[in-house]
């Protein structure tokens, strides 16, 4: 399809990822200085944009253009850096360290942390509003209700409000399940389908089997990242390892072990790989890219 190595394609899109954001955020000396240097300092400069190289894969398999999919890419990764700057937040999981650096309440102040989450969230639903990301406008409308579908109390939202109540609790894996396929894995298919979108249109069923791939997908990512908060330190991650535990919070590694959670990552990566197989060499880069979430090292 492309000579380019997956690699390569991942620093390109890495690259252009780090330039769209620092285009579509507000300058530093924008008044609110302070503020506007926090949102910068939250979104720039680090991350593997996971979710921007999710949106540019899935757009691969409908011909979408890349300068829709980086306004895509750019709104979805504002909503996950306003997620992780209240995650990391003293009432949540209490954590210092974050992409290498200090996390934000700790490098600026609390107040400052939770403006930067408000600020990134209204800011990235402003960025997919302002320009067209789909001939159909319905459908641009449509695309954005989902992306706040998945953010709000029924996505996002929710799984973190569940992952604070499980504290101390034991939960079931039916329950961990529906915790994780919220917490991490609805931005996740939301990057997926609606990359998928920007795009030619696709039936039905492919679409199921793309969300399908997108749901797969967001659980393995959150399973990785519990089996890495145990395995990996705390230098290669950039943030604090062994968290959970210090925490107290259920994850697949404290329910199944090490190894069971291993497993069922590499059965789930299989499930996803066997489904993007149907939609040939269109799916190459997000069949390469879901190898690479479940092999990752940090
Ligand atoms: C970390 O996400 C938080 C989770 C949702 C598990 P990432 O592992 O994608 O973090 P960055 O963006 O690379 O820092
Ligand atoms: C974070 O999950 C999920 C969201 C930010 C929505 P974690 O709490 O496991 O993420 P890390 O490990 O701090 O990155
Ligand atoms: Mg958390
Ligand atoms: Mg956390
Ligand atoms: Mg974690």
């Amino acid at each position: 399809m492309t000579a380019a190595t997956f690699s390569q394609w991942m620093g390109d899109i890495q690259q252009r990822t780090e330039s769209a954001l620092d285009q579509a955020l507000p300058d530093a000396e924008i008044v609110p200085a302070r503020l506007h240097e926090a949102m910068r300092y939250a979104v720039l400069g680090g991350g593997k944009r996971v979710r921007p190289l999710l949106v540019h894969a899935a757009g691969q398999l409908t011909g979408a253009a890349p300068e829709r999919l980086d306004r895509v890419a750019c709104a979805i990764e504002m909503i996950h850096a306003y997620s992780l700057v209240h995650d990391d937040m003293p009432c949540m999981d209490d954590d210092v360290l974050r992409r290498g650096k200090p996390t934000v309440h700790v490098q600026y102040d609390d107040a400052t942390a939770l403006l930067v989450g408000d600020a990134l969230q209204t800011q990235a639903f402003q960025h997919i509003a302002d320009a067209a990301v789909s001939d159909d406008p319905q459908r641009q409308i449509a695309m954005i209700r989902q992306l706040a579908q998945a953010t709000g109390s029924r996505g996002m939202c929710g799984g973190q409000a569940i992952d604070l109540a499980s504290v101390g609790l034991q939960l079931s894996l039916a329950e961990l399940e529906f915790m994780h396929i919220h917490k991490t894995g609805a931005l996740i298919r939301a990057s997926i389908n609606l990359g998928v979108q920007c795009g030619r249109l696709l039936d039905d069923d492919e679409m199921a089997s793309l969300d399908h791939v997108g749901k797969v997908i967001g659980l393995l990512f959150q399973i990785v990242d519990d089996i890495l908060d145990t395995e990996a330190d705390t230098a290669t991650l950039g943030k604090t390892a062994g968290k959970d535990a210090a925490n107290d919070k259920p994850t697949y590694v404290s329910l199944l072990g090490v190894t069971r959670a291993r497993e069922l990552a590499e059965e789930m990566c299989q499930d996803a790989l066997d489904r993007l197989a149907a939609f040939g060499e269109s799916s190459q880069r997000l069949a390469e890219l879901t190898r690479f979430i479940v092999r990752r090292q940090f």
